[in-house]
């Protein structure tokens, strides 16, 4: 590939990952860490307040229980097509938030137990 076509190439993966690199978590990685490594602070903001291209992370077990926030993370669509309040959010922000299905039950989970306490 050309110099000028892989530079291409990277910007578009950059930009449809919101520029994130995904590091994979290393064993017994608590949810912040995870949090930090999967670049959610890039549109949720450092400790989960939010930007412009996402909405602030606060009082989340006021909606969600663990299991679903666990399903969310994997897979949000199902959600965002069935959940009116989601449906609202996903029109204020530019871009919906992508699957999170690189990281395994045990990750999601502490992540999710992580996001509900903040
Ligand atoms: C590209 C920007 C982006 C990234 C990166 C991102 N999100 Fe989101 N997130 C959103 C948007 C926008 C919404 C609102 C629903 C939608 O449009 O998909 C959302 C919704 C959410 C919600 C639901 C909020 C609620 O009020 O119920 C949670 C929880 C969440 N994100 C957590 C995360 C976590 C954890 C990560 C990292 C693993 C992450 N997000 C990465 C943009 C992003």
């Amino acid at each position: 590939m050309t110099d000028a076509r892989s530079w291409g190439l990277a910007l578009v993966l950059c930009l449809s990952a919101a520029c994130s690199t995904r590091i994979p978590p290393p064993p017994g990685a608590g949810g912040a860490e995870i949090y930090r490594l999967q670049n959610c602070a890039n549109c949720h903001g450092g400790s989960g307040e939010g930007n412009t291209l996402g909405p602030a992370l606060k009082n989340l077990n006021k909606d969600w229980n663990l299991p679903d926030l666990v399903s969310f993370l994997a897979d949000p669509g199902p959600f965002l097509a069935k959940n009116g309040r989601l449906a609202t959010l996903r029109k204020a922000y530019p871009a919906a938030m992508s699957r999170y299905d690189n990281l395994d039950a045990d990750q999601l989970g502490e992540l999710a137990r992580w996001l509900l306490e903040l």
